[in-house]
């Protein structure tokens, strides 16, 4: 396999109202399409996925299930996740817990908070594709319960799932836990013994948690909401003792991709959009995105990269469908891998395209990506930066498609 493939959902914030209903938490509902039968986000992203890739390797979500621990919430889209999963012929299925999805308030249970979560879940966070038997899953799942963490390899991946909320309706009531995520010292304990103890040689190494681990604030936003040990949890991870990591995780609704800062093997990190929770949610002022990593191992290999890939986005258009992303969120492709100086390849870019014996009037983007492979590992603003150079500096001149996606670099006669 050179190509492994994860579906990444996040934060659906399942409701029951009527989804169509201006203003309800998520288009999301256990009224499936709403009275109007209009297209619903579940069963549309469950055509644009086989459509555009056939099947995945996994399907990630990242939390926040449902709107307030809402139980006919979870149930529903405990049953959706598994159609995805099922329709998509992943071979596991990984589910973590938001905030949202535990009873915090006693709305709905007066002593277990996460009673819910369990019964319509018994074999989170791994869920096996097809589950007819579930006893693989128990030990992951009442390790993830007890210690708010457990990991799980799949031959070449290695999966660790965090439970960030576990705390969650704990605490001290003058500084409640509801207003951020956190992984104790005991849990980061517990990580750092589970990798140690494992010997094995992983291509893909994941981590899943709900909250963000490091700060993912506009300019000027006050939130502090991100993950209470976020700092040291990545500081273990970029140690290069346990391999390459890449981080998946929810909660701002926020889609963004970045490297964690580190000295050693910083994460990639990948802050997944709301699948569907509506964007007058004054949270959720980013479109609502679905997004497919898929880490590519030849790619990664010929380049001598730790890891190399990309995550395609689609938004979500109410009343229409999902379409591949354009100007909002994250991008309808960027790559991840490439870890050098943007000017440096520009330069080298420059050098190639000119060098072409009889010069050409313009490339297609397809064309320059052949010769140095190493732009489809490039992170969006870093793209934008060798583009920038390669048109201020080197006269090629970036051609765009309706998307903003450069399709073509022209070369100016005198360039
Ligand atoms: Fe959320």
């Amino acid at each position: 396999m050179t190509k492994i493939r994860f579906l990444v959902v996040s934060d659906i914030h399942t409701c029951d109202e009527d989804p169509t209903t201006f203003k309800t938490p998520s288009y999301v509902s256990t009224q499936g399409a709403g009275p109007s039968g209009s297209v619903e986000p579940i069963s549309a992203l469950i055509k644009e996925v086989k459509r555009e890739f056939g099947t995945v390797d996994f399907v990630v979500c990242a939390g926040d299930l449902t709107q307030q621990a809402l139980p006919a919430g979870i149930n529903y889209i405990a049953s959706q996740l598994r159609l995805v999963a099922t329709n998509l012929k992943a071979q596991n299925l990984i589910v973590i817990n938001g905030n949202h999805d535990v009873d915090s308030r006693y709305k709905f249970n007066n002593f277990d908070p996460r009673g819910q979560l369990r019964q319509s879940l018994p074999d989170m966070p791994f869920i096996s594709i097809p589950d007819e038997d579930i006893s693989g899953s128990r030990v992951n799942h009442l390790e993830y319960f007890a210690e708010h963490l457990s990991m799980r390899t799949f031959g070449s991946v290695r999966i660790v799932a965090i439970d960030s909320a576990a705390f969650h309706g704990a605490g001290k009531p003058e500084t409640p836990e509801y207003l951020h995520g956190r992984i104790s010292p005991i849990m980061l304990r517990a990580l750092e013994e589970k990798l140690q103890a494992d010997n094995g040689q992983y291509d893909v190494n994941i981590l899943l948690c709900h909250h963000h681990p490091l700060n993912n604030n506009l300019p000027g936003e006050i939130d502090s909401s991100e993950m209470d040990g976020g700092s040291a949890l990545l500081e273990i991870l970029d140690s290069g003792g346990f391999g390459d990591w890449f981080v998946i995780h929810g909660h701002k609704h926020r889609p963004r991709l970045r490297y964690a800062p580190g000295e050693v093997a910083p994460p990639v990190i990948l802050s997944a959009a709301s699948l569907s929770a509506q964007l007058a949610d004054a949270q959720n002022r980013s479109p609502n995105q679905f997004h497919v990593v898929t880490f590519d191992l030849d790619l990664a290999k010929s380049l001598s990269f730790s890891m190399a890939g990309s995550v395609q986005s689609w938004s979500w258009v109410p009343g229409s469908g999902w379409y591949p992303a354009s100007t909002d969120g994250l991008p309808s492709r960027a790559g991840f891998g490439f870890r050098g100086e943007p000017r440096s390849l520009a330069t080298k870019l420059a050098a190639t395209l000119k060098s072409v014996s009889p010069p050409r009037a313009f490339w297609e983007w397809a064309e320059v990506t052949a010769l140095h492979p190493e732009v489809n590992a490039l992170m969006p603003k870093s793209l934008e930066q060798v583009l920038s150079i390669l048109e201020n500096e080197h006269g090629l001149q970036p051609g765009r498609n309706s998307r903003q996606e450069v399709c073509q670099l022209g070369v100016p006669s005198n360039g």
